[in-house]
């Protein structure tokens, strides 16, 4: 059955009785089928088995069949099985008010269906339009995300260029500066014998230098050299033992003459190459070693990983230091900044990334305060050449 219809029974049990039936099943339109919803008495041989409408309305064989309309519609089929004739006859009007009945509550199951399949459509689009919502979220977050990141790019750029701009300029007002201070010292029988004047040129052949010296390393920015090789296969493991040995006076013996004792792990797998050039990769991880030696004033641990994956190394270089804020981080590669004072000059990071930029790779820069700092650089493998510096692969504590 349907659906538990315990009045449809009583009153089914009451048209029996009024027309002196054996048994009656009540039938409702559901799609273009009839399915059963109630039954009484004796209803075999009554065809409950959904009969199509649209069948003959009397059949005497399989009982006697009254449809039922309500509002011009039709909502169902009674089945009375066993009718006299003279029942048939006799009581025909005395049953309309109970057909009609019978109609009504049929109509009410309808609507009710009608009601769960509406409410259900709307639940289903409510379902979708959130759907979409958060998709469309995702969308304006990425494209916020990759604006920030475009904008950061042209702003590191403009910078770089303006710093490679001044670098030129100045170093070439420095060349006289220092070709003369040059010329007087190397004057031997005058004006540069004299003690003094010795001692000042020579302290404006330092400033002098000192000034070259940034020069050069503002140069090393934006330097795009025809020469700038960065398509050699450069083994990882020899690549992190130099630069490790390379810091060494820095990370341990200027920091043990401090009070602070620094480690340096290194973890790789055996054999990875990054295509790229050796120099340019020594100087960028040897200046995210220094940097973290400045970030941990009271010692810690430095550890260089690479991490091959199908096409790329990621070279890391994770401190156990101060971390940034989030002000510190967003401006960590421009050139000259720095929260060193004095002691920085702020062209490190910058320098990396130039150098990064020139290898296509990336630089991810991950840290909060007081949880240290990884900075990673994402670089193309170099297909591995077997033999050549296959070693093992190695976690080491220096
Ligand atoms: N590992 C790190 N931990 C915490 N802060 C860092 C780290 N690396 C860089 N920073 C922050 O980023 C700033 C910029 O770094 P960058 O290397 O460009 O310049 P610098 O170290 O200050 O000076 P320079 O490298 O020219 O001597 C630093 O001043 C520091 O505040
Ligand atoms: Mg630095």
């Amino acid at each position: 059955m349907d659906r538990p219809t315990d009045p449809l029974v009583a009153v089914l049990a009451t048209i029996c009785t009024a027309l002196g039936a054996s048994g009656a099943a009540l039938l409702r339109v559901r799609g273009d089928r009839l399915v059963p919803v109630a039954a009484y008495g004796a209803t075999e041989g009554l065809p409950l088995d959904a009969p199509a409408l649209g069948e003959p309305a009397h059949a005497p064989q399989r009982g006697t069949r009254y449809p039922l309309a309500f509002g011009g519609r039709v909502e169902g089929l009674l089945l009375v099985a066993g009718v006299s004739p003279a029942g048939r006859a006799g009581r025909r009007a005395a049953l309309v008010p109970l057909l009609d009945l019978l109609a009504l509550a049929l109509r009410h199951v309808r609507s009710a269906e009608e009601r769960e399949g509406v409410l259900a459509t709307l639940r289903e689009s409510q379902a979708r339009l959130l759907e979409a919502n958060s998709r469309l979220q995702a969308a304006v977050d990425e494209q916020a995300t990759t604006l920030l990141q475009v904008i950061q790019q042209e702003r590191l750029r403009a910078l770089g260029e303006m710093a490679s701009g001044i670098a030129h300029d100045f170093n070439n007002a420095l060349s006289p500066v220092l070709g003369f201070t040059e010329l007087l010292l190397a004057d031997r029988s005058g004006f540069g014998q004299h003690p003094k004047v010795r001692r000042h040129l020579e302290l404006v052949r330092a400033g002098a230098q000192d000034a070259a010296g940034i020069v050069r390393r503002l140069r090393e920015f934006y330097r795009r050299r025809a020469s700038d090789d960065v398509s050699q296969a450069v083994e990882v493991g020899p690549l992190l033992r130099q630069v490790v040995t390379l810091t060494q006076p820095e990370w341990r013996e200027q920091a043990l003459a401090a009070g602070r004792a620094i480690r340096v792990e290194v973890d790789l797998p055996a054999g990875t190459a990054v295509t790229g050039n050796a120099e340019d990769l020594r100087q960028a991880l040897a200046n995210l070693i220094l940097n973290a030696v400045d970030a941990m004033p009271a010692g810690g641990t430095i550890t260089l990983l690479a991490r091959p994956s199908e096409r790329h190394v990621t070279l890391s270089v994770a401190d156990t230091g101060t971390g940034m804020t989030e002000e510190v981080r967003r401006r960590c590669l421009e050139p000259f900044f720095t929260t060193k004072g004095q002691r920085g000059g702020g062209l490190g990071l910058s320098m990396v990334y130039g150098i990064v930029r020139r290898h296509g790779g990336e630089l991810h820069v991950e840290t909060a305060t007081g949880q240290g700092t990884t900075i990673s650089l994402r670089l193309q493998i170099a297909l591995h050449q077997p033999g050549d510096g296959d070693e093992a692969g190695e976690t080491e504590a220096l």
